[in-house]
């Protein structure tokens, strides 16, 4: 019989987080790292990724911090050469970086603030995507988990922001075209749906507009924002060998917003 441990550890493993300096991202890394995997972590300023390095060394294994924007070719071709020169292989992309809503209604949106979002949410996770998979199809072996998000799949209400939209469900839709391409290479690749955490773009909205708070909560039927460590925690599971016959789905775990 096989063995669970051995199936849901990540030991030897090596994992990308895009975006770990804060929110999301930087409780993924230490969860990863509780699981067995050495993590390399990146955002655009270094020096906020030393708390999560700090968090990845405490789980007892080895924490890469990388200063690189998602969206300039060059800086992520050379994160993943760097990556590939201190650990020789990438196990798991968690594609986590994104930018966050401009809540501004359509007829008042600048095309340079779409194109922000776009550039970031979208190009941004295919360049990180493309660069990884390169490496990892010569191994014939990969797991990607893009972060896309519920307005991948709804309009949240009481909320503007198509860019943001629109741009969360190009990423479900790029994982379903790169889980095709790459299924030939044992390359999975997933995408992940959350509802409301509490990090900062969402606790800056809710603070300036709490009555908002009140009905979004009203909203998701568990009557609660989501627990960072539960997402955490199952973000660790998804990129263990459990998940090797689930490509191209998009998992959402949102206390049930999108189901009424
Ligand atoms: N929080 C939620 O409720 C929620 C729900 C659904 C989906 N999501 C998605 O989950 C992901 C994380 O969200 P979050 O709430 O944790 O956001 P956050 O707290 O704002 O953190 C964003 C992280 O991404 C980094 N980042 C942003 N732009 C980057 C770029 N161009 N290159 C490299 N790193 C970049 C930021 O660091 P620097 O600014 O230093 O680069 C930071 O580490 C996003 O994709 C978001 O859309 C979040």
């Amino acid at each position: 019989m096989a063995d669970f441990h051995q199936l849901i550890s990540l030991e030897g493993k090596v994992a990308v987080v895009t975006g770990a300096s804060k929110g999301l991202g930087a409780a993924f890394a230490p969860m990863l790292a509780q699981a067995g995997s050495d993590i390399v972590i990146l955002c655009r300023h270094k020096k906020y990724l030393d708390e999560t390095a700090r968090a990845v060394h405490r789980a007892g294994r080895k924490a890469l911090a990388i200063e690189c924007d998602i969206t300039r070719e060059s800086q992520v071709q050379g994160m993943v050469k760097q990556v590939i020169g201190e650990f020789g292989k990438i196990d798991i992309l968690i594609n986590n970086a994104g930018t966050e809503r401009i809540n501004r209604a359509p007829e008042e949106t600048s095309l340079e603030d779409w194109t922000s979002v776009m550039h970031t949410n979208v190009d941004g996770t295919f360049l990180c995507a493309r660069e990884v998979g390169k490496v990892m199809v010569p191994r014939r072996k990969g797991k990607i988990i893009n972060i896309a998000s519920i307005s991948g799949q709804v309009i949240n209400k009481y909320f503007h922001g198509g860019s943001y939209d629109v741009s969360k469900s190009a990423v479900v839709a790029l994982t379903k075209a790169l889980a095709v391409e790459w299924a030939p290479y044992n390359i999975t690749v997933l995408a992940v749906s959350p509802g409301y955490y509490d990090t900062d773009p969402n606790r800056k909205w809710f603070e300036k507009n709490p009555e908002i708070y009140s009905n979004v909560i009203d909203m998701i039927p568990l009557k609660r924002l989501g627990a960072i460590e539960e997402l955490s925690g199952f973000i660790a599971c998804l990129a263990s060998d459990v998940t090797n016959y689930m490509t191209g789905s998009t998992i959402v775990i949102d206390g049930g917003y999108t189901a009424w």
